[in-house]
């Protein structure tokens, strides 16, 4: 029986079939990426390099050796690499566990394939299970977190000790429980026109192409 921390290593081995050579690649962020990352660094003279979705990736790419370009350096990447908190039967996704949801948004919708490596536990009928994470800006905090209860949900506003947590933006976290979502593409469509919603965490217009499922029967590459 393989370990969760063993499944995100085949998936992350598996995602370099996706990378092109000679090409930049977009990387994601979370335990499953670093994974990818590792694996990364074998190819590292066989790309230009990567564009990165948190600081934290983008010092772990620099200190195996691979250039980091700035997203606006760069032009339409043919492929984003990445975890999830939750994928659905279509390839829509909750991401933001790791408080990067901003910025890899941006990198995936700056990329023409969403690749998306997780293990089994993160594959569910209807998203909403895990926490759904929000960021926004904190003078909104109070209304939104309203506005989400309106919607049937709980939002709080995510810690690190005693103070909020701050993302690579410099803003704020919620997570909200207690919703599911069945319609991904409205949702999102829904969330992110509320004023104060930097970015919601769920990727259905940006949704993956391709999953690549670790399971004890191996890797599942699931396509949408
Ligand atoms: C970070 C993310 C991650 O992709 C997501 O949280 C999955 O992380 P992990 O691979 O550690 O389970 O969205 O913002």
């Amino acid at each position: 029986m393989l370990t969760q921390d063993e499944l995100k290593t085949q998936v992350g081995q598996a995602a370099l079939k996706y990378v092109v050579a000679g090409e930049i690649v977009g990387v994601g962020t979370g335990s499953t990426v670093n994974k990818f990352i590792d694996a990364l660094a074998a190819l590292r003279h066989q790309i230009k390099g990567a564009v990165s979705s948190s600081l934290a990736s983008t010092e772990r790419l620099q200190a195996l050796g691979i250039k980091v370009f700035d997203a606006n350096e760069v032009g339409e990447l043919a492929v984003y690499i990445d975890g999830a908190d939750e994928i659905d039967g279509s390839g829509c996704m909750i991401k933001g566990g790791g408080a990067a949801l901003t910025r890899e948004k941006i990198v995936a919708a700056q990329s023409r394939m969403f690749v998306c490596i997780a293990d089994e536990s993160k594959r569910v009928q209807t998203l909403g299970k895990f926490p759904l994470p929000v960021e926004v800006i904190p003078m909104a905090t109070g209304r939104l977190i309203r506005q989400f209860t309106e919607l049937g949900g709980v939002a709080k506003l995510r810690m690190k000790g005693e103070l909020p947590w701050v993302t690579d933006n410099g803003q704020h976290i919620l997570d909200v429980t207690g919703l599911q979502i069945s319609e991904p593409l409205k949702f999102e469509s829904m969330v992110s026109q509320w004023p104060g919603v930097v970015t919601v965490g769920v990727f259905a217009h940006q949704r993956a192409q391709v999953c690549l499922l670790g399971t004890a029967q191996g890797v599942i590459t699931l396509n949408f």
